[in-house]
Parts: structure tokens; C-alpha cells; sequence
């Protein structure tokens, strides 16, 4: 059995920058791949205002898929955002189990802030939840690892460095993230890091067009292509990797 999993990022549901028909050519691919789980590492909107929220929303429910797992970006937790995430898409850091993959989606934002943070307070809970023989996803907003193709290095959480050994040691599989508009995967020790590029808005960096990721796990491979928003799509990871799929 294979199982399919979207990542999307940085969909920014506001003008200037949201392209509404590209939104919609979005929807229309994933509900084509068809995936069980959809992750969506944050910048729903521009500001965090409770009018982008909604649009945001219409767009994410037009996506059939029963296990969504959303957590905010920095622009989400602008003016008071972090509330209005809170009562559509619910708790900003969250654990999903779903037949033998554990995704635990974190909150690495600060009120107004745009530099990443996660918080020695989580580590404990991200321990135990990881404490399994799961395929163990991690999702953040923030880029752990430095992203080419971005410019000057800023807003990586401040403990980047301690996220990193505590995920290593749990033997994480796979970890998510997006901000920098940049779709990119790095290899650390084994763990894949896979950022995602912005999916539907034209805040691109250089000539590199707007994606999402999909990820296929079977018995024997892990792999991932890059989806490009406006068609076609590239192979960008395939590893041996032994799944059980379970429940
Ligand atoms: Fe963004
Ligand atoms: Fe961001």
C-alpha cells in the first residue's frame, strides 16, 4: 500500500500577492493526487486578519481530504492572528497518527515576531510523541537548516541547533517546513529535510516557480517530487526506506 501526503506552504491568502486562479489550480492537483494526509506549514494569510482567515479557510476546504494537519506561520500571528487560527484551524502545535506515521506539527511563531522559535517548555512533549515506531514527521513553519537561493540568513529558530539534536535523537524521518518561499531538501544523518516553496502567491525568490511537495511512502521507498503549481513535476528524493503501514 502507498501513502500519499501533501505538503503545502506559504499560500498567503491576501492581495497583493495571492493568485486566486493559481489557489484554485492548486486545489484542482491535489485533489487529483488525492492524498490521505494534507500538511500546511503556515503563512495562510498576509497580516493575520480575521477576513484573511476566512479566505484562507475556503480555500483549504475545497481540498478532499479528511486529515489535514495546519499549523501557523509568522504572518499568521500578526495582529492578534494567532487567535483567529486558534478558532478555525484549532491548536497551533498538535500530534496526528495515521496508520503508522506519527506527524507532529509544532508552532515555531511568536506574536509579531518574524524570527522561528520552538521552546525548551516542548521538547518533553515532542519526545513522548515521537516515542513510537512510526514513519515520524516533524512540521514547522521556519526552516531549521539554512535554504540556498534565499539571500542573507535570518528568522531560523533561535534554537535550531537544540530542535535538531532532539529530532536526530528521536530518529525523525522527516521534517517539513516552508517561510522561505524556496522549495529545497537537505540529508542530516538520515533525516530528510524538505522545505517547500510558496504554492499559490508570486512572493517568489529569483526564476524559481511556485510548488508543493508530495510525498509517497511504500513498503520500500521513500519518495518525493516537487508538484510545480502551474503543471508538471520532478522527482527530487527516492531512498530506500521500510514502511508499515498499520491500523
Ligand atoms: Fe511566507
Ligand atoms: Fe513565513
Amino acid at each position: 500500500m502507498k501513502v500519499k501526503i501533501v505538503h503545502l506552504s506559504d499560500i498567503h491568502t491576501a492581495n497583493p500577492h495571492f493568485l486566486p486562479e493559481m489557489a484554485l489550480e492548486v486545489v484542482e492537483r491535489i485533489n487529483e493526487i488525492n492524498p490521505e494526509i494534507v500538511i500546511i506549514t503556515g503563512d495562510l494569510t498576509e497580516s493575520g486578519y480575521p477576513f484573511e482567515f476566512k479566505c484562507a479557510k475556503s480555500y483549504i476546504e475545497k481540498i478532499n481530504c479528511a486529515s489535514k494537519v495546519i499549523i501557523p506561520g509568522n504572518h499568521d500571528v500578526r495582529h492578534v492572528g494567532d487567535l483567529c487560527f486558534e478558532e478555525i484551524f484549532g491548536s497551533r502545535s498538535k500530534v496526528r497518527r495515521y496508520k503508522g506515521i506519527t506527524i507532529v506539527g509544532i508552532d515555531s511563531t511568536q506574536p509579531d515576531i518574524d524570527d522561528g522559535h520552538i521552546g525548551r517548555d516542548k521538547y518533553e512533549w515532542i519526545e513522548k510523541c515521537f516515542d513510537t515506531d512510526d514513519f515520524k514527521i516533524f512540521a514547522l513553519h521556519h526552516h531549521l537548516m539554512p535554504v540556498p537561493f534565499t539571500g542573507r540568513e535570518r528568522n531560523i529558530p533561535v534554537d535550531a541547533g537544540d530542535v535538531l539534536e532532539l529530532l536526530v535523537r528521536c530518529k525523525v524521518d522527516l521534517v517539513l517546513s516552508g517561510h522561505k518561499h524556496v522549495p529545497w531538501v537537505w540529508n542530516l544523518d538520515g533525516m530528510t529535510i524538505l522545505n517547500a516553496g510558496t504554492a499559490c502567491t508570486n512572493r517568489m525568490k529569483w526564476s524559481i516557480p511556485q510548488s508543493f511537495n508530495l510525498i509517497e511512502l511504500d513498503s520500500e521507498m521513500l519518495r518525493i517530487y516537487k508538484i510545480y503549481s502551474k503543471g508538471g513535476h520532478e522527482l527530487i528524493l527516492e531512498k530506500p526506506h521500510n514502511f508499515v503501514v498499520r491500523g
